[in-house]
This record gives C-alpha cells, sequence and structure tokens, in this order.
C-alpha cells in the first residue's frame, strides 16, 4: 500500500491529541499511533512532524517508536496477526498456532505474507506477549482485536478469510477492522463501535461466581497508623 503524506489534517489531527494532555509530550504515543494510521508504519516524516509539533528532537520521538512493539519501522498486513505465546498460552496451544501459521503464510516472525493472486487482503503474523486473557488461552489478536480460545486449524481459517475480504469478527462480538484504522481509533478518534462487544466474558466472571457461591467476600481494608492519621486529620477538618 502507497504511504500517504502527512499533510495539513494529520498535522491539525496531531496537534489537536497533543492539546489534550496538559504536557503536550504526553501526547506522543497517540500521536505515533495516528503516524501508523495515516503512514502504515512509523516514517521518518512522521518522527520529524510529532518532534516538531512537541519541541523535543526527532532523537526523543525515535526512542519512543523503537521501544514498543506496537509500533512498526516496517509495513504490516492489513491484518496484523499476533498470536500469545507466552507460558499459558505456549502451553495451551499458542506454540503449535504460531508453528502452523507461520509454516502457513511461509514468514518468519513480524513479517508479512506474500498476497497471493486473488486475495484482496494482506495478513503479517508476530509473535506477542501476554495480553492479560490468560482465561481464554490460547489467545490469538487481530489488529489488537481478540480471538479466543483458538486452535491451529481455527487460526488457518481465519487468516484466509481474512485474505479472501471477509468480514470477520473478534470472539468477544466487534468486526475487525484494518490495521490503519484500528491505529485511528488507538490514536483517540473513536469508530463509534466501542459497544459491540462484551464488558467481561463468563471465563473472566468464574472466580467471581464461585465467590458467590460460596459467601466469599474480600476482608476489609487494611489500615495502618498512617491511614488512621490521615482518617482523623480529615474528619478533623470536616
Ligand atoms: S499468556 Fe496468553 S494472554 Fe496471558
Amino acid at each position: 500500500m502507497s504511504t500517504p503524506p502527512i499533510d495539513d489534517k494529520t498535522i491539525g489531527e496531531l496537534r489537536e491529541i497533543a492539546a489534550r494532555y496538559p504536557e503536550a509530550r504526553s501526547g506522543l504515543l497517540p500521536m505515533l499511533h495516528l503516524v501508523q494510521s495515516v503512514q502504515g508504519r512509523i516514517t521518518p516524516e512522521g518522527i520529524e512532524a510529532c518532534a516538531a509539533i512537541l519541541d523535543i528532537s526527532p532523537a526523543e520521538v525515535n526512542g519512543v517508536a523503537t521501544f514498543y512493539t506496537m509500533y512498526k519501522k516496517h509495513g504490516v498486513g492489513d491484518y496484523h496477526v499476533g498470536v500469545c505465546t507466552n507460558t499459558l498460552c505456549a502451553v495451551m496451544g499458542g506454540d503449535e498456532i504460531f508453528a502452523r501459521l507461520k509454516d502457513h503464510l511461509d514468514v518468519g516472525n513480524d513479517e508479512v505474507a506474500v498476497q497471493r493472486q486473488g486475495d484482496s487482503r494482506t495478513v503479517s503474523l508476530e509473535h506477542i506477549e501476554c495480553n492479560a486473557a490468560c482465561d481464554y488461552a490460547p489467545v490469538v489478536m487481530v489488529n489488537w482485536e481478540f480471538m479466543d480460545n483458538q486452535t491451529p486449524d481455527s487460526a488457518v481459517q481465519m487468516v484466509e478469510a481474512l485474505r479472501a475480504g471477509h468480514d470477520v469478527s473478534s470472539t468477544r462480538g466487534p468486526k475487525l477492522c484494518t490495521w490503519r484504522e484500528a491505529e485511528r481509533v488507538l490514536a483517540g478518534f473513536p469508530d463509534g463501535r466501542v459497544d459491540e462487544g462484551p464488558t467481561a466474558g463468563p471465563a473472566s466472571l468464574v472466580g467471581l461466581e464461585i465467590a458467590r457461591e460460596r459467601g466469599w467476600s474480600a476482608p476489609d481494608a487494611v489500615t495502618t497508623p498512617a491511614v488512621e492519621a490521615e482518617k482523623k486529620a480529615e474528619g478533623s477538618d470536616g
């Protein structure tokens, strides 16, 4: 896909993000997501634009962009598929899913699969660390949307549906959007679909249900002499 320039509209939106924060430089992370939504990756042009708006050096922006793995110096597919290979997902099948997809797509880690004749979308593959969704292991993410309880077969079916341009939904509800669309949402420009998925699925609530069945409750908050002194002070203020 082509790399559009950082035009006046994007400069305006980058400034809008920076203005959301008391310290403008706090906006750098979403600003970098906006650069990715426009250009598909972190480009030298995008780095220069962020640096100029925040009045910091390009080296400082680059330091941030190279620290976090969500920022890419190279292009990714329309659908960036991340397979969790951290401990729990790995033992539950994540390693097999990653190996199968690597083989099926004929790619290494963090690479884009060749677009075959007839494919309408591209796919890239990366192994990722724990996504705090261990209760649905093994987990795969597509442009940061969850695909829970995957198997090697379901993962292959999913990437084939994505390459063919079919609509695919997260196992939690929302329709998967493209990498650039997802990056725009991460930059803080909502796509109006925030309520498409549930807030907490059954596997996340098992502990709560067991606690209710058994009448368990959280212990009282721990108090310390310092907390007591603070409470007393608050009371005397009132
Ligand atoms: S180990 Fe995969 S989500 Fe936690």
